[in-house]
């Protein structure tokens, strides 16, 4: 798409301070990784995983597909909890990210063995 002449809004990342237009048909982590932003943790960008789970603190969202329960439960869904993979915005959003990235490694840390 040479001009993307879609409808945006603004979305903004508590933690870091970022703010970036996202279209209205597309989910809030597509938004973010086509501008190269890194404010969100990616994932499977397909609901399954849950690293990219937010709470919407301002702002509404309408659902792309369903909302995997294994990551957003009802009652957290009901208090502005969802997948940023799987929602997108329908006005100017105010998130913070609330999915923990996990690394397999930590650098420096070791475990002392005495013999
Ligand atoms: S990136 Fe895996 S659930 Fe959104």
């Amino acid at each position: 798409m040479l001009f993307d002449t879609r409808p945006k809004v603004s979305v903004h990342v508590a933690q870091t301070n970022e703010t970036y237009l996202c279209a209205n048909d597309e989910s809030l982590l597509q938004g973010m990784l086509r501008l190269g932003r890194k404010g969100i943790p990616v994932g499977c960008v397909n609901g399954g995983c849950g690293v990219c789970k937010v709470h919407v603190l301002e702002g509404q969202c309408r659902p792309l597909g369903p909302i995997s329960r294994a990551h957003v439960s009802a009652a957290e869904e009901a208090h502005g909890f969802t997948l940023a993979c799987r929602v997108a915005p329908i006005t100017p959003v105010q998130l913070e990210v609330v999915g923990k990235f996990e690394k397999p490694f930590r650098r420096g840390f070791t475990t002392a063995v005495n013999p």
